[in-house]
């Protein structure tokens, strides 16, 4: 076992492919976006891949960031079961060793075998929905309401409200507007605003990804960031701001549609996605350890 390096990068995408072929994990993330993910990441603290005569077999890299809950980890471990468990170890001890609160580990449903000998729970089901780019669903505007997009709306304003809608979610974590809008099509970042007062009062977030070797027809309209703020809530702003980005997808050339739901989320927001067309594609498991 040893530091990972970016120059690994090529050989951890060759695994990372092999983990989603055998259903360890849902997809790949696309290298543009791996990029951008790791340009800061430090390897050497906070990675560490397994080799085998010559080929990476095993790996995990450890992200961390700040939440209501304490510092808040992501482990994100692949290979082998033996060595996914021993690479998850590595991760949650220096999580643990590092201060955080709380060490998250994600697996494909049932694959979590023996993970509770790293001190971590099965805590929640993580699903992927997907749906076909035909049939749409109708685009119904609330009244009282109007629809902008990242076109028009002032920089700073996307921050605000993820960060507001989002922060009763499960592990909210404050998000920075790079990470909300970053370098994302304009015209696939929406807001519902009050026409009244020009208020925000909800957002969703569209963006076109190609995933290599993924079974889903390509590339994939990828909807994120679906939040409302609590009291403009159940009078259809989702319903219609999910609408009207899976129109715009479609539009950007998208062949097919997905977006990750917590499976037991209070406001059973898959129930917004279900009556919309979208169904569970992809089960996760998110195992977690705490520390006071
Ligand atoms: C989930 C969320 C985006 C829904 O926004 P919304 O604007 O209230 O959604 P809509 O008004 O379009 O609701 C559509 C349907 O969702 C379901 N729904 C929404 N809120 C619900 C709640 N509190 N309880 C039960 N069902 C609910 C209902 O089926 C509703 O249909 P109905 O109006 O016929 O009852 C909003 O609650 C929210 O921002 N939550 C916090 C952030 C979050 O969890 N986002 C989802 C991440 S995947």
């Amino acid at each position: 076992m040893r530091a990972g390096t970016a120059e690994d990068l090529p050989r951890l995408m060759e695994l990372w492919r092999q983990e989603v072929a055998a259903g360890r994990q849902d997809m790949v993330p696309n290298e543009h976006n791996l990029h951008r993910m790791l340009a800061r990441f430090d390897w050497e603290a906070k990675s560490r891949v397994v080799e085998e005569g010559g080929r990476i077999v095993g790996s995990v890299l450890v992200m961390s960031r700040p939440s209501p809950d304490g510092t808040l980890t992501n482990v994100y471990a692949a290979g082998e079961p033996p060595v996914f468990r021993r690479l998850v170890e590595w991760g949650v001890g220096l999580s643990r060793a590092a201060g955080a609160s709380v060490a998250q580990v994600f697996v494909g449903k049932g694959l979590g075998d023996g993970l509770e000998s790293a001190g971590l729970k099965l805590v929640r089901p993580w699903w992927r929905m997907d749906r076909a780019m035909d049939d749409l669903p109708a685009i119904a505007p609330v009244p009282g309401y109007d629809l902008a997009d990242a076109t028009t709306v002032p920089p700073g304003s996307w921050e605000d409200m993820f960060n507001r809608t989002f922060a009763d979610h499960w592990r909210f974590a404050p998000r920075g507007e790079g990470e909300i809008v970053g370098d994302r099509a304009p015209g696939l970042c929406l807001m519902a605003i009050t026409r009244a007062r020009r208020s925000p009062a909800g957002i969703t977030i569209g963006e076109v990804e190609s995933y290599d070797g993924d079974p889903r027809p390509q590339p994939v309209g990828l909807i994120s960031s679906v939040g409302t703020l609590p009291e403009h809530r159940r009078r259809g702003l989702a319903t219609w701001l999910v609408a009207e980005v899976l129109a715009r997808l479609r539009d950007a050339g998208a062949r097919s549609a997905s977006l990750y739901v917590d499976g037991m989320s209070p406001v059973m927001a898959y129930d917004v996605y279900r009556k919309m067309g979208f169904q569970v594609a992809r089960e996760a498991e998110v195992w977690e350890a705490t520390w006071p």
